[in-house]
């Protein structure tokens, strides 16, 4: 394969939660930022709005109250919008190498704010320290990936061999005001991802939480703005998706989506914006996955289940990336399972903020319940392989211990179950190829699994299965910027790759410009 980097960047290095001298200063100032309410409002213009407040509550127990929300109104989101359209010409004028230092000073802003970033995620939407460090390392990368990327293909025109008395050029703009629309099980990852693109393309930006996770985005973008994004640039509207998707999707002046969240809202607004009168722009959407590892009987059976719990139930299943399908040959079948079962039963269930924790709490009460009831389903029909223990106090937060199940067909799966499932199908060597069909016949395409020491067979699957990230004899989640750039196909989103060399155009318009001399 060719490099198509050529780059001497480099990932942030993250924390060492195993070194002591990192970990006891770093526990210190998160048990600090935690004492304090956070707070997050609209932030239009850089200032915060008012409105009503309400409690935002810690998923691992709802007794703890750690901050305080106002939504904005739908009249709060159309104020911000009129204020980045206009603001768009200037920002656009802006040279790339600006914006670009404006995302690399945002980068440095949130590295050195890394202890109150994690302290949100872990209060907010329930991240285990290792997650959490996870989510900044990743926002940081986006930030620095994006702004070399934004040197390398936004700094003036490229010249275009024209004939002989003609100059001709080719350069990129931002298209206007972009709506980011971001999820909650990436609250700072994704939200900083989204949002960094769409600025260094030139756009500005009305950013879109989920509700659930708003205090980390406005702790964000006051580092955005802190970092030197002008107010009239990026503003915050947190809120009902319904209520402010509803009110800006259909107005003619946001020039583009970026969406990541579910398959059904993604639809949504696409058919909201062919509908709408005004320009046609894009949609870049991230949705879900019905994620699938094949595991065939050359693997290492302690590789498989050590791969297995991680892709799983690491950040509790909560990822488009995770696994969900576990495909074991027939003839490895059962000590495979005997010993994910013994694997599933040492999981520790709990608290994400103990450094014993291996599974924190799902989001909130109607992601519990959805959970819930798919898995009282599966155990009715007397499928169950092994669960994880419920911690004593299970009813403090929203639990849901991790569990397998051992299906006979992929048919008894019908669209995602985004949590601590597992759902395990043995299958006969000879069926290998209809089974790589059927995975693809469900129609989703993020992320796929194979554990296997055969080439022939990791040449022949790579050729077949229809996803964007595929990941051979390792887990297969924690995709990292510019080493795998992330998304997929089909129902699993429109591509381009988050972290990857083409995202950066989507949030562009190009233009040629020619000039007879
Ligand atoms: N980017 C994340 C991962 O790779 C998925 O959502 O796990």
């Amino acid at each position: 394969p060719r490099n198509i980097y050529g780059e001497s960047r480099k990932n942030s290095a993250g924390l060492d939660l195993t070194n002591i001298s990192v970990m006891a200063p770093l526990s210190r100032q998160m048990s600090e930022k935690a004492e304090k309410h956070w707070k997050a409002a609209p932030i239009i213009k850089g200032r915060d709005a008012d409105g009503k407040v309400e409690d935002v509550r810690n998923p691992a127990n709802h007794e703890e109250v750690v901050g305080q929300v106002v939504n904005a109104t739908p009249e709060q989101a159309l104020q911000a919008l009129e204020i980045a359209a206009e603001a768009h010409f200037s920002w656009n004028a802006t040279p790339a190498d600006q914006r670009a230092a404006c995302l690399e000073r945002m980068a440095d802003l949130m590295e050195e704010n890394t202890a109150e970033l994690m302290a949100i995620c872990i209060k907010e939407a329930g991240k285990s320290p290792n997650d959490a460090i996870a989510e900044v390392r990743e926002a940081v990368d986006f930030c620095r990936y994006y702004a070399m990327k934004a040197r390398e293909d936004f700094s003036g025109a490229l010249k275009l061999p024209g004939p002989t008395g003609e100059i001709d050029e080719y350069e990129l703009h931002g298209r206007g005001t972009f709506l980011c629309i971001s999820p909650w099980n990436f609250p700072l990852a994704i939200f900083t991802g989204q949002v960094s693109a769409a600025l260094v393309a030139g756009n500005c930006v009305l950013a879109k939480p989920a509700e659930q996770t708003t205090l980390v985005a406005a702790a964000a973008v006051r580092l955005f703005h802190r970092a030197g994004i002008p107010g009239e640039v990026l503003h915050l509207v947190p809120g009902d998706g319904a209520k402010i998707g509803g009110t800006l999707v259909p107005d003619r002046r946001i020039s583009g989506v970026a969406f990541t969240g579910s398959v059904e809202t993604a639809r949504l607004i696409h058919q909201t914006l062919a509908k709408r009168e005004g320009p046609i722009v894009p949609l870049i959407a991230e949705t879900g996955g019905q994620n699938a590892m094949l595991v065939d009987s050359t693997a290492l059976p302690e590789q498989v289940v050590r791969d297995v719990v991680i892709s799983s139930f690491q950040s509790a299943g909560q990822r488009c990336s995770a696994l969900r399908i576990l495909c074991v040959q027939e003839d490895v079948a059962d000590k495979t399972l005997r010993m994910l079962s013994g694997a599933i039963g040492e999981l520790s269930v709990g608290d994400p903020a103990w450094l014993s924790t291996d599974v924190g709490p799902v989001i909130d009460p109607e992601a519990r319940d959805m959970l819930n009831g798919h898995i009282n389903r599966m155990e009715s029909e007397g499928r169950l392989i092994a669960r994880a223990e419920t911690p004593a106090d299970a009813d403090k937060g929203t639990f849901v211990p991790p569990v397998a199940f051992e299906i006979d067909s992929l048919k008894r799966l019908q669209g995602e179950v985004f949590g601590p499932v597992l759902h395990v199908l043995r299958y006969k060597a000879e069926k290998m190829d209809k089974l790589i069909e059927d995975i693809n016949a469900l129609d989703y395409g993020l992320t796929f699994g194979l554990h296997t020491r055969i080439d022939s067979t990791v040449d022949f699957v790579r050729r077949r299965i229809r996803v964007g990230n595929m990941y051979v004899n390792r887990n297969m989640i924690g995709a990292v910027v510019g080493v795998q750039p992330f998304g997929g196909e089909g129902l699993s989103g429109t591509g381009p790759k988050a972290g990857g060399p083409h995202y950066l155009h989507r949030f562009a318009t190009e233009r040629v410009i020619s000039i007879d001399t």
